[in-house]
């Protein structure tokens, strides 16, 4: 067994016991993958200001997202599937981040359901929302998260319609994965995952199927994916969602200050700085970039959280010195999951955790509240010279 130091080490040991479809999945992004990479990069771009000779005794880490505690502004976000990469990774996950005091967001299109995760935890996590075209299917979901006791809805609102991911589609990506010479050839070499995969029954999307008229498995599932995300979404329909949830609503995916201001008028709780982890818009701002301009244009008016290339509690400190009230981990946590199952992410976390604390130190702070762009050397033309329209 390696020593892990780094996320970079559960992602390598992902990449050796997972499936290769199910590692490509979640390492890639849409088309050139420019966004997805310049999420991680442009984290580089931000240096960090060492400040000596300060007394960095009593130091916390702990703070409030969306007015609940937690013992670091690290959410874990949705990710679909999350199932697949470990047998019951959704649950793992969610008793992980429970353990951690953080949040965990349940995503629509997860393995494990909503009742199922409920009932495997004993503290309410956040369920992420895809509107969809089925009304019905929305307005039972949602009622499902309350009686499930979800503490918060993610609205997710930059997938109405597909980006493409090459590798997905060379990959054949299916659930089940099919029998073919290449995949047989590829699960002769990951017999942990097959072996943790074979104890559980939790193969299939389990806030979909059985949940929707003419859905029992996944042929006809696939289909309804394919044809189901909701192409019409506007504002109007958030807010009847809103309504619909009656609880703290968190928009994702906004990456315009013009849509900030939108979502602060239909009343979000939160919004999250994100293009999806680079999945949809290719050739969009890497959020931290995007960062700055939302944070100027609503930061004072509404709580602001960022994804998108977090990989090491320097970038968490950096999101959170620029503005940022909270962060979301996606492929971090799912890195750790796929490794090393529930401890892969507990281990994730406390990677994450002790970089984030031990550089706060070098940067002569003792509390997460008090970082701030005084933290921080941010290059001149960080935001970038585009011209507006
Ligand atoms: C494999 C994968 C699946 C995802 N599925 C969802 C999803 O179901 N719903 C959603 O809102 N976002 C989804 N996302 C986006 C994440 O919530 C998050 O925005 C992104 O992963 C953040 O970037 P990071 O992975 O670099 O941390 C997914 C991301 C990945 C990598």
């Amino acid at each position: 067994m390696p020593t892990i130091t780094t996320i970079q080490d559960l992602k390598d040991l992902h990449e050796r016991r997972v499936p290769r479809m199910f590692y490509d999945y979640a390492e890639s992004g849409s088309w050139t993958e420019q966004t997805f990479h310049e999420n991680t990069t442009d984290f580089e771009k931000i240096r960090l200001r060492q400040r000596v000779a300060v007394d960095m005794t009593g130091r916390s880490t702990a703070g409030q997202m969306i007015g609940e505690d937690v013992s670091m502004p690290v959410a874990l976000a949705p990710v679909g599937s999350t199932g697949m990469q470990h047998a019951d990774g959704e649950i793992l996950a969610a008793q992980a981040a429970e353990a951690f005091g953080v949040p965990f967001t349940l995503s629509t299109m997860s393995i494990c359901s909503i009742e199922d995760v409920a009932a495997n935890t004993s503290k309410p996590f956040w369920f992420q929302l895809y509107a969809m075209k089925d009304k019905r299917f929305v307005e039972r979901v949602i009622q499902r998260a309350k009686d499930a006791k979800c503490s918060a809805l993610v609205l997710t609102l930059d997938l109405q319609i597909l980006g493409q991911r090459h590798k997905d589609i060379k990959n054949g990506l299916s659930i089940p994965i099919r029998p073919t010479v290449p995949n047989l050839i590829d699960l002769a070499t990951k017999w942990r995952w097959i072996a943790a995969m074979a104890k559980t029954k939790r193969r299939q999307f389990g806030n979909i199927v059985g949940h929707i008229d003419g859905i029992s498995d996944m042929s006809s599932l696939s289909i309804w994916a394919a044809e189901s995300f909701d192409p019409k979404l506007n504002w109007d329909e958030v807010k009847e969602i809103k309504k619909m949830w009656g609880g703290p609503l968190i928009l994702k995916g906004i990456l315009d200050a013009e849509d900030a201001k939108m979502a602060l008028n239909v009343g979000a709780d939160a919004i999250i700085v994100s293009n999806h982890g680079g999945r949809q818009l290719d050739g969009a701002l890497s959020s931290i970039r995007a960062l700055p301009a939302i944070l100027d244009a609503v930061g004072d008016k509404v709580e602001v959280h960022m994804d998108g290339g977090i990989r090491s509690g320097q970038d968490v400190l950096k999101a959170l010195a620029l503005g940022a009230k909270g962060t979301y981990i996606g492929r971090a946590f799912v890195h750790g999951l796929g490794a090393m199952g529930g401890p892969g992410v507990t281990k994730a976390l406390e990677i994450i955790h002790k970089e984030l604390d031990t550089t706060m130190a070098l940067c002569g702070e003792t509390n997460v509240a008090d970082l701030g762009r005084h933290n921080l050397l941010v290059p001149k033309d960080f935001e970038g010279q585009w011209q507006s329209p």
